[in-house]
């Protein structure tokens, strides 16, 4: 038995990269944190126990009392109190501790004792942003909702600014029943719109759950904010503020600070979350792909799926590369990013009279579009006056009134090298982005007259440079505008599948809302400003995620009997694949997005409240599919939270997880692979059904059996299988890494969309 329990290696305190926010304007300021006590060798260990039979464990007290049993005698007294970290209740069945490695092996021997290993120190991608605003948000997708009336989103992240308007509770019910929760803030800051805030952040300041990043309070303001009136940026685009479901109440678990997240707060967050009682967790925040037994979100967000609550989680920032996810996980909706249909305009005019479009938050009224010259001061081959780094135009005293080019990236924010050319006295600029950042540009809030375009463009301002004998440009300042066809686009650094840990899962399984999103904000740097009525534009998997958080809540508020795998299956099954013109989404390349990029598409959240079929998914039914990852009984026992022995149960491969997506791939000389579905009809008690089948490059045949549905009843349930048969021969798939398509049931009011992709090897 013992040789059976994972070893502990202390060589696997690897440092996550943590794709917790993407801010287009800053660099990747990436402070890791030393998870060792500074003061003597103790470090903190995650220590997993057996749950413990005996009803006499059934309080929080009773199961400290036996946690604390395990620490080391040497740790005696008051001194184990001190040890202790925190202790579980649902996410896990055991707590951490401050230990040395000597006693945490001492631990592992000890009977009852699962596995103990280094808890691992997640990094926050993010840096305080000066930029801020307030701005028309002007869009409401949860008209055919309840807005999310009587559902609680618990948000883990970098605590919240109570204050805010978006956090105002007029027009809130009280909070349902139900909730447990608590607000350590003083009495009078949280009320019925902000129903509880706790700080679990173990090291540093850890008074209140005061956002002093402004991340959680964006990420809950994007979920659940209210209404607000007359926001703006400004005196700019004057509106409404509103979050995805603003009669949703909101509850914060601080489990970051500005240096980052630890593992075991995060695991304290998704603990005190599922007791308090919430509906849907929303998580902007992970880390590299692990073993779902080894992955603190995976392991907790189980847990939280166990007990009805459904999961959202950032996908991570790491794209346009293949295989970068974070949160992989079946019971997890993996949202990735899109661009939405609002620019801030701004257009390049050169002397030649051609024009680019772009963007820029800061739009004076007194600049005059009259033609000034133009210049690049990498033109020499200057690479860091080039970017506009910091000093690097000091020397360059020709830059005087004219309109400056500069290059995008190379960790420096775009403000930061407007206020170079600004010192350099250059009359305005033009920040031009590297091929990686494609069309993906920006509206900041610059210091001078300026526009970010996008990489194409800035290949033709610069061919133009180098050729007009004495180039021209200005710069037009046009507004907001809504409504650009092309949207929604995937942005480049939302991160690609596939799935790492399971091929046969889909993942990313939907991509929202994620880049220059408007939402509350914790603090303006200009204290002249009302910090109730500060908003930020940031980007990222971050913003994405509390938008599907929001519309989960939509969709708990109007179904409160759907689990979390029927919430995701609507989710799924209605998502769009067209952008607003009506063609296939793209990229950040402007060519038509893969799978791996937009999973089943972009949520469509009117429809996803009425998708006709289910395809449901029953805690119990990945006891299977984990041990049909070849998870040994103990990687199936940390996940589940029970004694399983997957000698004994009839496992299945990951594909045939009733999924509302299917993920398949050829190895070798297989040539024929068959999935089975189940749905369930939470449409028209009577309905019919046909399916439709998009057919699939590299597949000679997809076959589905029985090939119409039908329904008499109301949660009356039907199974099909699909067969796809490979082609073979000649003209076979050598060179043809990945194809995909979708099978659809179509009734008279509904279309079920099951999007299929094909990877062969
Ligand atoms: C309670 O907290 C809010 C928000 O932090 C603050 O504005 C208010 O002054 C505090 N009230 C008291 C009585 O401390
Ligand atoms: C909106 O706010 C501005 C100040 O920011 C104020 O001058 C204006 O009267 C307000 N408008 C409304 C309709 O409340
Ligand atoms: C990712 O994989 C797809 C399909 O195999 C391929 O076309 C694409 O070039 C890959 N992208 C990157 C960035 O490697
Ligand atoms: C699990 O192990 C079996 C037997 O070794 C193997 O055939 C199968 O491919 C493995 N599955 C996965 C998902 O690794
Ligand atoms: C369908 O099943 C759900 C629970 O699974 C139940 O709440 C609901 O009443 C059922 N509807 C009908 C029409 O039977
Ligand atoms: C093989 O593919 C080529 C090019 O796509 C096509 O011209 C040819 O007819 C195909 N041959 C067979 C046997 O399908």
């Amino acid at each position: 038995m013992e040789d059976q329990k994972c070893r502990l290696s202390p060589t696997t305190s690897t440092i996550f990269v943590l794709g917790l926010v993407w801010i287009l304007s800053n660099s990747h300021a990436n402070a890791a944190i030393a998870v060792a006590d500074a003061s003597s060798s103790l470090s903190t260990y995650i220590v997993h126990v057996r749950q413990p039979m005996d009803k006499h464990f059934a309080t929080m007290e009773d199961l400290h009392t036996l946690y604390r049993s395990f620490l080391p005698a040497t740790a005696a007294g008051s001194n184990q109190e001190q040890r202790m970290v925190h202790s579980y209740q649902h996410v896990l069945s055991g707590f951490t501790a401050k230990l040395t490695a000597e006693e945490a092996e001492a631990i592992q021997e000890k009977d009852g004792v699962l596995y103990v290993r280094p808890e691992k120190a997640l990094s926050l991608h993010t840096t305080h942003t000066p930029d801020f605003l307030g701005l028309h948000r002007g869009v409401g997708l949860w008209k055919d909702s309840n807005f999310g009336k009587g559902v609680i989103i618990g948000v883990l992240d970098t605590g919240i600014f109570p204050g805010h308007s978006s956090f105002s509770d007029e027009g809130m019910p009280p909070p349902p029943a139900k909730w447990k929760g608590r607000c350590d803030f003083n009495s009078t800051a949280c009320n019925k719109k902000l129903i509880g805030a706790r700080s679990f952040v173990s090291v540093g300041n850890t008074a209140t759950p005061y956002d002093g990043v402004g991340h959680g309070s964006h990420t809950s303001g994007t979920a659940a904010g209210a209404f607000v009136r007359n926001a703006s940026a400004l005196g700019n685009a004057r509106g409404t503020a509103v979050g995805m479901a603003p009669l949703a109440h909101l509850a914060m678990y601080q489990v970051c600070n500005p240096s980052g997240c630890l593992e075991g707060d995060v695991l304290a967050g998704m603990d005190a979350a599922i007791e308090d009682g919430v509906d849907v967790l929303s998580l902007s925040l992970g880390g590299q792909s692990q073993r779902f037994s080894d992955d603190s979100i995976a392991l907790s967000s189980f847990s939280a799926t166990q007990k009805g609550i459904f999961v959202s989680c950032s996908a991570g920032n790491l794209g346009p590369y293949n295989f970068t996810l974070s949160n992989e996980a079946p019971w997890i909706l993996t949202v990735g990013a899109s661009s939405i249909d609002r620019s801030i305009k701004t257009t390049v005019r050169l002397g030649n009279g051609q024009e680019f479009d772009g963007e820029t938050l800061y739009q004076p009224h007194d600049f005059h579009p009259v033609l000034l010259p133009l210049v690049y001061p990498g033109v020499n081959g200057d690479g860091s006056a080039a970017l506009c780094l910091p000093g690097s135009l000091e020397s360059h005293s020709d830059l005087r009134g004219k309109v400056v080019v500069c290059d995008a990236g190379d960790g420096t924010g775009g403000v930061a090298k407007g206020q170079e050319v600004k010192n350099a006295g250059g009359a305005a600029m033009i920040l031009v982005n590297n091929p990686t950042a494609g069309y993906a540009t920006s509206p900041e809030l610059h210091v001078l007259p300026a526009v970010h375009v996008r990489y194409i463009a800035g290949r033709e301002i610069k061919g133009y440079l180098s050729t007009a004998s004495a180039p021209m440009a200005t710069i037009l300042f046009k507004g907001t505008h809504i409504g650009i066809s092309v949207a929604p686009t995937v942005s480049f650094f939302s991160s690609r599948g596939p799935n790492y840990q399971s091929p046969g899962i889909l993942k990313p399984d939907i991509i929202g809302p994620g880049v220059n999103i408007l939402a509350a904000w914790a603090f303006p740097l200009d204290y002249s400003i009302d910090r109730r009525h500060t908003f930020n534009i940031i980007s990222g998997t971050s913003m994405s995620c509390p938008h599907l958080s929001g519309v989960a809540a939509l969709l708990k508020s109007a179904h409160p009997d759907w689990s979390p795998a029927a919430i995701k299956s609507a989710i799924i099954t209605t998502a769009a694949t067209l952008n607003m013109g009506g063609q296939p989404i793209v990229d950040q390349t402007l060519h038509p997005a893969n799978i791996f990029a937009t999973g089943a598409g972009h949520i469509n959240p009117s429809k996803a409240v009425d998708p006709g079929l289910i395809y449901d998914i029953a805690p119990q039914d990945y006891i299977p599919y984990l041990c049909g990852l070849n998870y040994t009984d103990y990687e199936v026992e940390l996940i589940v939270k029970k004694v399983v022995k997957c000698s004994s149960i009839r496992s299945i491969p990951d594909y045939q997880l009733n999924y509302p997506s299917i993920s398949l791939k050829f190895t070798g000389s297989v040539s024929k692979v068959s999935v089975t579905r189940t749905v369930r009809n939470v449409g028209p008690a009577k309905s019919r059904y046909r399916s439709v089948i998009d057919p699939i490059l590299g597949l000679d045949s997809i076959g589905v059996y029985p090939s119409d549905l039908e329904f008499a009843n109301v949660n009356q349930t039907a199974s099909f299988r699909v067969d796809f048969t490979r082609r073979v021969g000649r003209n076979a798939t050598a060179t043809l890494p990945l194809a995909q398509g979708a099978i659809t049931w179509i009734s008279a009011q509904h279309s079920v969309r099951t999007p299929v992709a094909v990877v062969f090897e």
